[in-house]
C-alpha cells in the first residue's frame, strides 16, 4: 500500500501507519515511565538531525496502553500525514483555498471511541496516561483538543487548551480569558449556566493542526478538517452531554464546568517559548465520563521536547488576514520557530512609487491578527522568509534603524513572554512594545542608479550552472541535495513555519 492510500485514513492510527510506511516510526519496547521519563526520550530524539515519530509500545503503569509523540517532528513526513504540499506557500494556497470550503460533519451513532464507557468510580489519572513533562513539574498533564459549544448559536469550538489533573474526577483547562473557550466561559458565567467541554485525547495529528489554529470565533475547525481529508468528519454525541466528537478519537475525557466556577492549580509547566510557566489557576472541569478505543494509543507533547508542526492553517490564515487587506501586494508570511507568533516576518512587492510605506499598514494589519505577535519584520520580494540567514542580511543591509524602525508603545501580548508577564507581579495588564522592523528597500534608494542599470542595492550575478556537471557521479550523489522532481532542495517545510499560535 502507498502512502496516499494509507492516508485514507483518518485518525491517529492511520497517521502512525503513514510514518510506518516511510520507515519513519521508532517502536521502542522497553518499559517506559511516562511521567518523566517518555519526555526526555522525546526530547532527546528531538536534539537529532533526523527526528523519527515514536511508538511506546510498553507504558508503566498502564497495561494495554500505547504513546505516540513526535508524529509531526519532521517536515516531509508531517506534509504527508496532512496530506497537504510540502512547499510552504503551495501548502498556505491549498489551505486558504479550503478555508473557504468546509465540509460539514456528519453524525453517526457510535464509532471506536465508545468502546469502553466510564462512568462510575472516575480516575482519570489511573486511566488515561498522564506526564509531568520537565522535572520541576509535579503536576500530571494531558494535551488534546478541547470541544466547547457558543450557547447562542450552536457552534462548536475547538482549541487546545493544556488539561491539568486535580484530582480523581477533576481537572483544569487552561483556555484563558482571550481565547475563543474563555469567551464562552465568561458567556456561562454571566448567565450562571453549567459549561460542558470535551477533551479529546490520542487526536490524528490534523486535528490538533486545526484545534491550535488561530481561525475566526465561530469557524467550523472540522469542516476544515474535512475539506483537508476530501470526506466529511464523522461524529458522535458525548455520552454525558450534547457535544459532539470525533468517532475515531481514542479517548474522551467528558465533563462540566458548574457553577460556583472553582479555580485550579496549575503549574509551573514547561512554556512553549523555553521558560518554566507560572504557577496559575484555570477553571476547574468535573468529569462526568471517560471513553476509550479497545488497545488505545495515547499522545504526549511538551514545548521544547521536539518541534511540532502545527502552524500551516494558522500560517494559511495569516496571509488570509493580510491579503484581505493589501491583496498580492502581500507575497508571503512566516513566524519565526523560536518565538513561534511573536515574530512575524512579511514578504511584500514593491513595484512602483505609492506603493512606498504601505507596507508599514500591512504591518499594522498585522498586529490586528493575534495578541502575541510582538514583532513584525518586513522585507522585499527577493528575500527567502524561510531562510534566517537572509532575513538577517536584508535587516543589516536595507533598514536604517533611524528611520525604519517603529515602536508602538504598551499593546496587550502574551503572559508566556516573560519580559511582559512579570507586570502580573505588579498588577498591571500584560503589555509590551510591538515594533516593525522595515527591511524593504526605501522606494527612492531602490530606483537611484549609481550608472545606468546599477543601483546601489544591484545584486552580483553569476551564470547558475549545474554543479553536478562537474563533478563525479558519485560525489554528485553525495553533495548535490535534490528533491524528487531533481530540482535543488530549497523552500521545503522549514522550521519557519513550526508554531504553536
Ligand atoms: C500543544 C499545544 C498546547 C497549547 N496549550 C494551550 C494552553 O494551554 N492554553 C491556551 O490558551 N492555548 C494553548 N495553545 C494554543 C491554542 O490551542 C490556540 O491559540 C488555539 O487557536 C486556541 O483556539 P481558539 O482560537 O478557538 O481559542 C496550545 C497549542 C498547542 C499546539
Amino acid at each position: 500500500m502507498n502512502i496516499a492510500e494509507k492516508i485514507a485514513g483518518k485518525d491517529l492510527r492511520s497517521a502512525l501507519e503513514v510514518c510506518d510506511s516511510m520507515g519513519q516510526l521508532a517502536r521502542i519496547r522497553r518499559q517506559v515511565d511516562p511521567f518523566y521519563e517518555i519526555p526526555d526520550v522525546i526530547r532527546n530524539a528531538g536534539r537529532q538531525p533526523e527526528i523519527p515519530a515514536l511508538l511506546f509500545e510498553n507504558v508503566q503503569h498502564y497495561p494495554g496502553w500505547q504513546v505516540a509523540a513526535s508524529l509531526v517532528s519532521h517536515p516531509l513526513r508531517t506534509a504527508a500525514i496532512y496530506d497537504l504540499p510540502a512547499n510552504p506557500i503551495e501548502c498556505k494556497l491549498r489551505l486558504m483555498d479550503l478555508l473557504d470550503r468546509p465540509i460539514p460533519t456528519v453524525t453517526v451513532n457510535s464509532g471506536p471511541c465508545k468502546e469502553n464507557v466510564i462512568t462510575r468510580n472516575i480516575d482519570v489519572k489511573s486511566i488515561v496516561p498522564a506526564t509531568h513533562g520537565a522535572l520541576q513539574s509535579n503536576h500530571f498533564y494531558y494535551q488534546g483538543p478541547v470541544v466547547t459549544q457558543d450557547f447562542q448559536s450552536g457552534k462548536q469550538n475547538l482549541g487546545i487548551y493544556r488539561t491539568c489533573v486535580q484530582g480523581p474526577a477533576t481537572v483544569t483547562v487552561n483556555g484563558r480569558w482571550d481565547r475563543h473557550f474563555g469567551l464562552q466561559l465568561s458567556d456561562a458565567k454571566r448567565e450562571g449556566r453549567t459549561m460542558p467541554v470535551a477533551i479529546i485525547l490520542g487526536a490524528d495529528p490534523l486535528w490538533l493542526m486545526a484545534a491550535a489554529s488561530k481561525l475566526p470565533y465561530g469557524y467550523d475547525d472540522w469542516g476544515l478538517v474535512g475539506a483537508i481529508r476530501g470526506r466529511p468528519m464523522e461524529m458522535v454525541k458525548c455520552e454525558t452531554s450534547d457535544l459532539l466528537v470525533p468517532a475515531d478519537a481514542e479517548v474522551i475525557i467528558e465533563g462540566e464546568i458548574r457553577p460556583p466556577y472553582e479555580m485550579g492549580d496549575d503549574g509551573p509547566w514547561p512554556e512553549y517559548l523555553g521558560y518554566l510557566g507560572m504557577n496559575i489557576h484555570p477553571p476547574l472541569v468535573h468529569i462526568t465520563a471517560i471513553t476509550h478505543r479497545n488497545k488505545p494509543v495515547t499522545t504526549i507533547f511538551c514545548p521544547n521536547a521536539s518541534p511540532e508542526y502545527y502552524g500551516y492553517i494558522s500560517g494559511a490564515q495569516f496571509l488570509r488576514h493580510l491579503r484581505g487587506f493589501a491583496s498580492t501586494f502581500v507575497m508571503d508570511c512566516a513566524t519565526h520557530p523560536a518565538t513561534l507568533h511573536h515574530h512575524a516576518v512579511i514578504k511584500v512587492r514593491k513595484t512602483e512609487a505609492h506603493h512606498e510605506a504601505l507596507q508599514l499598514n500591512v504591518a499594522l494589519a498585522a498586529f490586528g491578527y493575534g495578541i502575541e505577535l510582538d514583532r513584525v519584520t518586513l522585507v522585499d520580494d527577493d528575500i527567502d522568509i524561510y531562510n534566517p540567514s537572509q532575513v538577517e542580511w536584508a535587516v543589516a543591509t536595507r533598514c536604517d534603524a533611524s528611520k525604519q524602525v517603529h515602536i508602538l508603545c504598551n499593546a496587550r501580548t502574551h503572559q508566556n513572554n516573560p519580559i511582559a508577564g512579570v507586570k502580573e507581579f505588579d498588577d498591571q495588564p500584560i503589555t509590551k512594545a510591538k515594533w516593525i522592523i522595515d527591511a524593504t528597500i526605501p522606494w527612492k534608494y531602490r530606483v537611484a542608479e549609481k550608472k545606468p542599470g546599477v543601483t546601489f542595492f544591484t545584486r552580483s550575478h553569476w551564470n547558475g550552472l549545474d554543479l553536478k556537471e562537474y563533478l563525479e557521479p558519485d560525489d554528485a550523489a553525495r553533495w548535490v541535495k535534490t528533491n524528487d522532481k531533481g530540482k535543488i532542495l530549497e523552500g521545503i517545510l522549514a522550521p519557519w513555519n513550526s508554531d504553536r499560535s
